[in-house]
């Protein structure tokens, strides 16, 4: 068994545990973080019991600065060779700007965008000596749209787009690759099911499943490519936001943001 490992953020449920489950079949080990008493240690169970790995845990709230601090201590301790870095965790929302709580604005600005910056920054040397090494940064097609009730959160996604395309060139000379995955409905908690289930027709179809969209997440990390949209609806999607003018696309938007 290689020593190397894929550190996984928000590896508790939905698309995170997809992509442990993912890593753990192609007999990758793995690091999992997630908040504390989320269903992190029955997953690490689960997979220590089905596949050929190893798995250890942290259970941290990635909201809070020392918590990265907190992980690269650990992979220092252990002597852990970090070969994937996958930034998944995420805090999902939808609502009015103006009806946005303060502190939870601030909560998802340090879990989008700050834990994966600074994860990065401190991961960097470890990185470099398993190369050639890859870095999974989990962005949304939110990322590309400016959409009602998506502001913050869409921001944040917008955000981490940027940063690892540039981040992608200047790693390019020490064979770190950077993907970018931009998912749109996944089918993750029974409020997204939900919700994609009563969206029109194209969005509902074009919603996938965690395991299905972990497949072409990692897939497209292993092959270092730069920037995947995963799902063939999706990817029509971009193309009409190439195509439509942006009063068609206001209102084509508004009425599926309407139903949610
Ligand atoms: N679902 C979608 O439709 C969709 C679409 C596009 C992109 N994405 C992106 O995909 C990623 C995963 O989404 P998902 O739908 O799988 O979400 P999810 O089911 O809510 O899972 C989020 C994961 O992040 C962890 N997490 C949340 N806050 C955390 C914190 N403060 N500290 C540490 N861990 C934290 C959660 O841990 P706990 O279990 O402990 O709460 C959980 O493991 C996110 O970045 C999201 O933006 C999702």
């Amino acid at each position: 068994m290689a020593n190397h490992y894929a550190l996984i953020t928000g590896a508790s449920q939905g698309f995170g545990k997809s992509m442990a489950l993912e890593f753990a079949k192609r007999n990758i080990n793995l690091l999992l973080v997630a908040l504390p008493n989320s269903k992190l240690w029955a997953l690490s169970w689960f997979i220590k019991k089905n596949f050929q790995v190893r798995t250890l845990c942290l259970e941290l709230d990635l909201s809070l600065k020392d918590s990265c601090y907190i992980i690269d201590d650990f992979i220092r301790d252990n002597a852990l060779q970090i070969k994937y870095l996958v930034n998944n965790a995420g805090i999902l929302s939808r609502g009015f700007f103006e009806d946005m709580d303060d502190a939870f604005i601030v909560r998802q600005i340090k879990v989008n965008v700050l834990a994966p910056t600074l994860l990065t920054k401190l991961l960097l040397d470890n990185l470099k000596k398993t190369s050639p090494s890859a870095i999974l940064n989990v962005s949304s097609m939110a990322a590309f749209f400016s959409l009602q009730k998506k502001q913050v959160y869409g921001a944040t996604k917008a955000y981490l787009l940027s940063f690892s395309k540039s981040l992608r060139k200047e790693l390019k000379k020490d064979n770190i690759s950077v993907t970018t995955v931009c998912p749109g409905g996944l089918n993750t908690t029974t409020r997204l099911c939900y919700q994609n289930r009563i969206l029109g027709l194209l969005p509902r179809k074009s919603s996938l499943n965690p395991e299905e969209a972990a497949v072409i997440a990692i897939d497209a990390m292993m092959k270092r490519k730069n920037v995947i949209i995963p799902g063939l609806i999706n990817k029509f999607f971009m193309l009409l936001d190439k195509l439509l003018p942006e009063f068609v696309k206001d209102i084509l938007t508004k009425r599926e943001i309407k139903k949610i």
